[in-house]
């Protein structure tokens, strides 16, 4: 077993997925997937139930075969390789145990198939037990496992293999929300501890974005975008994955005139703004303006009369919600849009403890808004589960 601390290189693809096609029947599942995945990187598919996330894996291990495209593992084309041949190993959502079979066996039957000698065979097993710290339980049946227990089982048994790459299927869906987050993090820690590559599949955005160097946002087998998890929340290229990953505002934009080569100016919940965007734009043009709650400043207005308005928003407090640290608030703008603001608790501003109706003006800081040219948003919201 290797045993080094890794960061993923970039300059190297262990998979490669080249102009992937594959239909179910009649129907296209992967529309044109091209998908490098880096040695040793923690990748991780996103997208809503249905969209061929487990379809995906399926064709990387070999299950499934591809009507048309390039399937590269560590620089051999394997389109026609059955999945033993193959240098990856799958976990998939449900553990599928050997319920006849202790621990020990379980995680001991991919060396025994491959005729290992016993006394590596329990070296091995006793050293992959203890790299997710279940070697006490090395006798256990798995009906006397939890399900994170089971969980980790079902990675040793894969890990022990020595594959170049692990693929984890829905792997933590199972557990209850502490768990989960406990094995969020032991997973990552044996993913860069092992320099394994894991391609981990997700419905579960918060889980996408702490666990991975990238991310892809798969929707209806097409690839949205690709990127670290820093790049799809702060710079969705789209309406889908803006609203895929985390909540965010939307405000419809008109672009009045260009300022200059940066900046525009637009008209917004009926003031005007100026806001930087380079690309071409024509007067006249939709905008999308993109906020995420977190980004949104909020000032409660106690004498209207001093205060100048004139490209802020006004908007009174409809609705808020405790959550510990932060408190998020539902401001019903003067328009009747209503936006969803997340602040943190700061005992030097007494202010954030806002009161249903209290009047307030809204404002963001220059930069942090992301612009979309103007799409169908009904088209994106049909395909959000
Ligand atoms: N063996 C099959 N035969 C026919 N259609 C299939 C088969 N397997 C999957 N599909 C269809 O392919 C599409 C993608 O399925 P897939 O299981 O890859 O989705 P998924 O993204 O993993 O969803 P989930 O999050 O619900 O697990 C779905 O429309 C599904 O109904
Ligand atoms: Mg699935």
């Amino acid at each position: 077993m290797r045993l080094k601390l890794n960061r993923f290189n970039p300059q190297k693809n262990i998979v490669s997925l080249n102009n992937i096609n594959k239909f179910y029947g009649n129907k296209l599942i992967l529309n044109q997937i091209n998908l490098d995945v880096f040695n040793s990187e923690f990748i991780t598919i996103l997208g809503p139930s249905g969209c061929g996330k487990t379809t995906l894996l399926r064709i990387i291990a070999g299950f499934e075969k591809i009507d048309s495209g390039q399937i590269i593992i560590d620089d051999e084309t394997v389109n026609e390789q059955v999945p033993e041949k193959r240098t990856v190993n799958t976990v998939f959502q449900s553990y599928a145990l050997f319920p006849h079979m202790n621990v020990f066996e379980n995680v001991a039957f991919g060396l025994k198939m491959k005729r290992v000698k016993k006394e590596d065979i329990k070296t091995k097993v006793i050293n992959t037990l203890k790299m997710v710290q279940l070697e006490s339980y090395y006798d256990k049946m798995p009906s006397q496992l939890s399900g994170g227990q089971q969980q980790r089982v079902a990675i040793a048994r894969a890990v022990i293999n020595e594959p170049k790459v692990l693929l984890l299927d829905e792997s933590l869906s199972a557990l209850d929300y502490k768990l989960r987050k406990r094995m969020q993090l032991e997973l990552k820690q044996l993913q860069r501890k092992l320099g394994i590559t894991f391609i981990f599949v997700t419905h579960d955005q918060e889980e996408a974005l702490s666990m991975s160097d990238r991310i892809v946002v798969l929707k209806n087998g097409q690839i949205e975008q690709i990127g670290s998890p820093k790049e799809i929340y702060e710079n969705p290229n789209n309406l889908f994955v803006a609203k895929f990953i985390g909540e965010i505002n939307i405000f419809d934009a008109i672009v009045v005139n260009r300022v200059n080569d940066e900046y525009i100016l637009i008209n917004i919940e009926s003031k005007q703004k100026k806001i930087k965007y380079s690309k071409p734009v024509k007067n006249g043009q939709k905008l999308k303006v993109l906020l995420r709650p977190e980004d949104i400043k909020i000032k409660e207005i106690k004498d209207i009369k001093n205060l100048d308005f004139v490209d802020t928003f006004l908007g009174h407090v409809n609705e808020r919600t405790y959550k510990g640290s932060t408190l998020e608030s539902i401001i019903e703008l003067e328009s009747g849009l209503k936006i969803m603001v997340s602040e943190f608790f700061n005992e030097d501003e007494p202010d954030v403890d806002h009161k249903i109706g209290q009047k307030v003006s809204v404002d963001w800081i220059e930069n942090w808004e992301v612009i979309l040219e103007n799409e169908n948003e009904n088209e994106n919201n049909n395909t959000i589960l």
